[in-house]
């Protein structure tokens, strides 16, 4: 690691120098020599949200490898733009993880080897993260500089057609919007968002005869999706697989079309980035058409996504046109975008200061802390993350909530400082659950420990 390139906002107490070398030290182990790990023995490939996450940390200290990462990634592109959720390493044999490359069996494209990837994708905050990274550069000096300007202008137009494939071949119910077509396109694989859309989905319990789930033996039962959930999951990759992972027709062939409203404000924050980066690229004509579309996600967000009973957003059922009853931390994270109207921001911190989410000691939990189905250890149905709550800050700094940000900082740092990198986090109790080495949590809490604010961007009016 590059020691010499961590910042003068590198930590100053004690508290921060062992929170910050110890994230520092997982970020070198997880390093695979040309992308990074979520985690040595649970996931030991490449992720694309991850991806993103981690190179707004590891920005810090070695922005080669940040920018390396993101090129790794954006190097499996498909031809339509669509950027997998996972890149395999052909280094890790298919018996390691499951659903591996075979499973996946994904057409062969460019000059990559078939089964290079998955067939699905996540989030899309690379787009952010690479606006973040170059940024950082900015204070790192003129050799860092030049690079990150080589990298981001390699990387423009993959994002735009990342962009592209998500508004337009994903534009499946016709809104304006980016549906999902498994849950783990969410990244909240197992959130109770899905469950009324997932139980329309078959749920072949054969199927993990034939293919034996490999999670259970590296990580607790109890923490991970249930095998009717996996069932559910293998089902519909064997639905998408078998048209080739096409998107003519879905709507009308598969069994789970969703709009999620944290996808989704990740969708617009991304154009927002975006803009900036056209910006710094003198692509002035650009940067205002990626401005317009952020204003129009947002637009369709509150139009398609905000229930005015329950005063937050909620996931859309494409099929049947429900929205979900269920108040997941995914309906807070639209406090990201910087036009959402007063009226919602006020609506979402209500539900963010309350008993269902509210932050005291401990950041905002995945689920309603007070539906009858919290469970406290179960993947995404309780425990809480720390990539949410670094958007949810993000959120409230957008916002002018500068105590509350300050505050989920704070409690953010001191939770990963008790009890480790953990990939989640018992939501009463703090304890680590999950991955133990998990590389986002170990690259957000360098940014958390940098405490940079939020890029002011600019409001799209
Ligand atoms: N998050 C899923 C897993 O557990 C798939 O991306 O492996």
């Amino acid at each position: 690691m590059h020691h010499d390139l961590i910042p003068n906002t590198a930590p100053k107490t004690e508290i921060s120098a062992e929170l910050w070398n110890s994230a520092v030290r997982v970020l070198e182990t997880n390093w695979a020599g040309d992308h990074m790990v979520p985690s040595r023995r649970l996931y030991p490939h490449q992720w694309s949200w991850d991806a993103a996450f981690i190179a707004i940390g590891l920005a810090y200290v070695n922005p080669t490898r940040a920018w390396r990462d993101l090129r790794s990634l954006f190097e499996a592109q498909w031809p339509d733009g669509r950027v997998p959720h996972i890149v395999f390493d052909p280094a890790t044999a298919e018996a390691d993880y499951f659903p591996g490359p075979g499973f996946w069996d994904v057409p062969a494209y460019g000059d990559r080897p078939a089964r290079g990837s998955t067939g699905i994708v996540q989030p899309p905050m690379h787009a952010i993260a690479a606006w973040e990274v170059y940024r950082h550069a900015a204070a790192h000096g003129a050799d860092c500089g030049r690079q990150a300007r080589t990298e981001l202008e390699w990387l423009y137009p993959r994002l735009v057609a990342q962009q592209r494939y998500l508004t337009g071949e994903r534009n499946l119910g016709g809104g304006g919007l980016a549906a999902i077509v498994h849950p783990w396109e969410s990244g909240l694989d197992n959130s109770p968002a899905w469950d009324e859309a997932m139980a329309n989905v078959p749920a072949d319990l054969g199927l993990l005869t034939t293919y034996r789930r490999r999670d259970l033996e590296v990580s607790d039962a109890a923490h991970r999706p249930t095998d009717v959930d996996y069932s559910r999951y293998v089902g519909l990759v064997l639905t998408y697989r078998a048209e080739g992972y096409s998107d003519d027709g879905l709507l009308g062939r598969h069994a789970f079309v969703v709009e999620c409203p944290s996808f989704n404000s990740i969708l617009a924050t991304a154009e927002l980035a975006l803009a900036q980066i056209a910006g710094e690229l003198g692509l002035a004509a650009e940067a205002r058409t990626h401005r317009e579309r952020a204003r129009a996600i947002t637009a369709a967000i509150v139009q398609r996504l905000w229930n005015p009973q329950t005063r937050t957003f909620h996931a859309l059922d494409v099929r049947t046109g429900r929205l979900s009853p269920e108040r997941c931390v995914s309906g807070l994270v639209p406090l990201m975008l910087p036009d959402l109207a007063a009226e919602q921001v006020e609506a979402v911190m209500a539900e963010a200061r309350s008993d269902r989410f509210g932050i005291s000691d401990l950041p905002a939990p995945s689920y309603d802390r007070t539906a009858p189905a919290f469970d406290t250890r179960r993947y995404w149905r309780g425990p809480l993350w720390i990539n949410v709550n670094w958007l949810l800050r993000r959120g409230l700094l957008m916002h002018g909530f500068h105590d509350e940000a300050e505050d989920l900082r704070t409690a953010m740092v001191r939770l990963v400082h008790r009890n480790g990198h953990f990939e989640y986090f018992h939501p009463i109790t703090g304890e680590g659950l999950g991955a133990p080495t998990f590389s986002w949590t170990a690259a957000l809490s360098l940014d958390l420990l940098a405490d940079r604010s939020v890029p002011a961007y600019a409001r799209a009016a």
